[in-house]
């Protein structure tokens, strides 16, 4: 038997795949190295945004060895949409102190900009010594207030995608790859 590898199949609910499991292990270790490169061995404090923002942190923060500090904050999401329409609100906050530390916030996606925008202004209020953003996906196409992060994993295009982190209706986060997800699954929320 010839020892090969056979793919794994698209999920019937994906209408393609964007980044398969190895695309997405690769741009991780190299955002690891970049990184690095921005924060040498010092210290910093890794913010992550959950829910979505779960795997890429955690596999995130394997590829560094500076020693790095962890916490979360949940903010209010899509519920079962696809659009984002209103303004996003903090619902768990920070727990360990900010002021004077290198801060690295990590979001799965940089959509309208709304997220990332109300946190980086309440963390800034708090005075850390720095404060960059990290994103495995960018859709620019999408922003509705201007804001650039200071990492990109990918720049997308305007389709919604789920896997590794990101969901809809909070179904899809243990998808290995990122895909689009077929766009009548999208109008089905009865199970949701
Ligand atoms: P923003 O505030 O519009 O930038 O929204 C960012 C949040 O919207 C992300 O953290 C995701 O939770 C969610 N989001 C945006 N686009 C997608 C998508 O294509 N799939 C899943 N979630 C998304
Ligand atoms: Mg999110």
């Amino acid at each position: 038997m010839p020892n090969r590898k056979r793919p794994a199949p698209i999920h019937p609910d994906l209408e393609s795949i964007m980044f398969t499991e190895a695309e997405i292990k690769e741009r991780v270790r190299t955002l690891g190295t970049e990184l690095r490169n921005t924060y040498g061995a010092g210290e910093f404090t890794m913010i992550s945004i959950i829910n979505g923002a779960v795997m890429f942190t955690a596999d995130l923060m394997r590829e560094i060895d500076n020693p790095v500090r962890l916490d979360c904050v949940r903010i209010s999401s899509y519920g079962d949409r696809t659009m984002s329409d209103g303004a996003p609100q903090i619902v768990s906050s920070l727990t360990i102190d900010i002021a004077d530390r290198h801060v690295l916030v990590i979001d799965d996606i940089l959509d309208t900009g709304r997220t990332l925008t109300l946190i980086t202004g309440l963390i800034r209020k708090l005075k850390p010594a720095s404060l960059r953003v990290c994103v495995l996906l960018d859709k620019e196409e999408r922003r509705q207030v201007p804001f650039k992060a200071d990492f990109v994993g990918f720049r997308i295009p305007n389709k919604f995608v789920v896997g590794y982190g990101l969901d809809f209706a909070e179904r899809y986060r243990n998808l290995p790859c990122i895909g689009v997800l077929k766009t009548q699954i999208q109008g089905t929320l009865e199970w949701a």
